[in-house]
């Protein structure tokens, strides 16, 4: 595979973890609302931001690809979006998650935008799809502001701090991406 990309986007950078990201990545993912709207670990301890970001080298493989996402202006770390790509089946799934104090501002929108972008034009990915849990409207949103189409709902799917939650299901395939960006122009 190619060297690993870095995108840009009017006010982000996505790029490769570093190292030196661990403390900041700490930080903010630890966040209890954070963890909510995911599987990352709660505590999230010191060892696992720099074990998480040493684990993203599987990009090699093919298999993942993760973005840390940095404000262009300040180079500030602000959060994480990556696709987990199955390449016999041509398709992708997302995931992502920002600081709190980045929210509602349109980062995450932005950097999903980016990622269709790329998985769709450079990786040739016929599928784009992205599950939430049911209780994380924001995330959604920022789904259906891309125009990724809802698929439905897996019913009590996972397990979430000793919950079950329903899951929701967005998708976009290549040829409603490439009509979009015509549309758009
Ligand atoms: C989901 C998440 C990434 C969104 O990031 P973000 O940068 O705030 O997203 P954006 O600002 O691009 O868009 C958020 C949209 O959701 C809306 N929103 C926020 N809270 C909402 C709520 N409770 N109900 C409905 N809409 C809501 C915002 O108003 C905004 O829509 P708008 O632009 O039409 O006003 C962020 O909330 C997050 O990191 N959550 C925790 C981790 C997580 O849940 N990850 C997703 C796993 S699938």
């Amino acid at each position: 595979m190619d060297a690993f990309p870095t995108l840009r986007t009017t006010r982000l950078i996505l790029r490769r973890f570093q190292a030196s990201d661990a403390d900041t990545v700490q930080r903010l993912a630890g966040g209890k609302e954070v963890a909510a709207g995911t599987f990352l670990p709660h505590p999230y301890e010191a060892e696992t931001a720099a074990k998480w970001i040493a684990q993203q080298e599987s990009f090699a493989a093919g298999s993942a690809l993760t973005f840390a996402i940095v404000l262009a202006e300040t180079h500030q770390l602000i959060g994480s979006i990556g696709m987990e790509i199955t390449t016999t089946h041509e398709h992708a799934r997302l995931s992502y998650w920002l600081g709190t104090a980045y929210w509602n501002q349109g980062y995450c929108t932005e950097a999903v935008q980016a990622i269709l972008d790329y998985g769709f034009t450079h990786l040739s990915l016929h599928r784009i799809y992205a599950p939430h849990f049911h209780n994380n409207p924001a995330s959604g949103r920022v789904l259906r502001k891309v125009g990724m189409t809802y698929e439905g709902r897996m019913r009590e799917h996972y397990i979430r701090f000793g919950q079950f939650v329903d899951v929701e299901i967005y998708g976009m395939l290549r040829q409603e991406f490439m009509r979009r960006r015509t549309d758009a122009r």
